[in-house]
């Protein structure tokens, strides 16, 4: 089975590569096509995937090519993970605006519309040669934001999926918490990409989030960096993202008073840039835990496993509403279990969710409407739009002063300025 990476070059990839050579039995991956246009990342993460295969005995081959037609002909599944712009973009998404006052994030407010906006063409470029090339190539998007590009892909009439590792990570820290197996854990997860909720957690089908909640409730309000009594009343477990929410302003302090998630990642990038062209280095770096990325490679190939073999199983990914979550668009895409065949993933029946959550929930799904909108057809209009529409920005002037300074900042990346 051939597998294809967009955006193959992230020094993420060794993650994916680990998981592909402990996961043979789920997933046997016969050649792995690694697509960048950056020639040099992609020289020194197919060296490193190569020697891992090789050191893991490992049949697959790797293919290295800036071709996305190349690299995609004849693969059963592509993995999207490109980041427009790289570190550097997302260092102007992680700091411009905190100048007006908002969060500064990568996915989240303003940050993740200018990352909407710089990805939305490309990736739908790519998606049209590999409908060309692979035709009946499942497509699994990681690039953020998940919610966006997914509905952009589905809306051009793609087979994708988007994927996030929020749920698959709390999945392995919950049965961690109670000493089983994962697979014995199911979530109560619900919401958009990024905005999510573990309103129930179920070992063995019994909802033990109650329990998990009285013995290990401060530990994991702390990992949130949010109040134990948060949780407790609202008894769910929100996503990290919701901090940015619920904790808006001491973030915001917070980012302005030390170095950017980009500025940290980039000096990772460049430590694990000199380790993959090392040729002693024939596993997965341990640096490479200090990224956000933890189980993504679990969670693609099960993904893939279940598309490609009609398993039938339940995972948390992003797919249309299609009713699921009755107070949105049956055209947005939400984040929840989902049954995974060979036809694609179906919702499962959320629970009415209460108005707390589905007031943001229906806020943010309109925004995303609006970022789609502006990233598809351009104009500061949209722009300005869009973020007036974000519950994190709101204001009228705030609005106007964001979209002239993201605007200028992205301009080389922005097909339509
Ligand atoms: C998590 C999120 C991803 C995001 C990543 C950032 O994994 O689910 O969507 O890209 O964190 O990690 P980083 O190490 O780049 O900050
Ligand atoms: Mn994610």
């Amino acid at each position: 089975m051939k597998l294809a990476v967009v955006g193959g070059g992230s020094t993420y990839t060794p993650e994916l590569v680990d998981g592909i050579a402990r996961l043979r039995d789920e997933l046997p991956v016969t050649e792995l096509a690694l697509i960048d246009p950056d020639a040099r990342r992609l020289e020194l993460v197919a060296g490193v995937s190569r020697r891992m295969l090789a050191h893991a005995r490992h049949p697959a081959r790797v293919l290295a090519t800036s071709s996305v037609a190349e690299g995609v002909a004849g693969a059963r599944a592509v993995l999207f993970q490109l980041r427009v712009g790289g570190q550097a973009a997302r260092e102007v998404d992680e700091t411009l605006p905190l100048r007006c006052g908002c969060v500064g994030q990568e996915t989240t407010g303003a940050g993740g519309l200018a990352k909407a906006l710089r990805t939305v063409p490309l990736v739908l470029e790519i998606a049209s040669t590999v409908r060309t090339h692979a035709p009946d190539a499942w497509i699994v998007d990681f690039t953020n934001p998940v919610g966006i590009v997914t509905r952009a892909l589905l809306d051009a009439g793609h087979r994708a999926i988007g994927l996030c590792n929020v749920a698959i990570g709390f999945q392995r820290r919950f049965a961690a918490g109670l000493g089983v197996s994962p697979s014995r854990i199911s979530l109560g997860h619900a919401g958009l990409n990024h905005l999510t909720w573990e309103r129930a957690v179920y070992l063995d089908g019994e909802d033990v989030l109650p329990a998990i909640l009285r013995t290990h409730g401060q530990e994991i309000a702390d990992s949130l960096g949010l109040r134990l009594g948060l949780l407790q009343r609202l008894g769910v477990v929100p996503s990290y993202y919701l901090r940015y929410f619920y904790a808006h302003d001491a973030v915001v302090r917070e980012q302005r008073s030390k170095p950017s998630r980009a500025a940290e990642v980039a000096q990772m990038e460049t430590r694990l840039l000199e380790l993959y062209a090392d040729p002693a280095v024939v596993a997965k770096p341990e640096l490479l835990s200090k990224r956000g990325g933890a189980y993504y490679s679990e969670a693609a190939v099960a993904l893939i496993a279940s598309l490609l073999g009609d398993r039938g199983d339940t995972q948390v990914v992003n797919v249309r509403n299609g009713g699921t979550l009755p107070f949105l668009d049956d055209s947005a895409v939400i984040e929840v279990p989902a049954t995974i065949s060979a036809t694609g993933a179906a919702p499962l029946p959320v629970p009415p969710v209460e108005p707390l959550y589905a007031g943001l929930i229906a806020n943010v799904s309109a925004y995303e409407t609006l970022a789609l909108r502006a990233a598809l057809h351009g104009g500061a209009d949209r722009v300005r739009d869009a973020l007036l529409a974000h519950p994190l920005i709101g204001q009228d002037e705030i609005a106007e002063e964001l979209t002239g300074l993201l605007l200028a900042a992205n301009r080389d990346h922005l097909p339509w300025t």
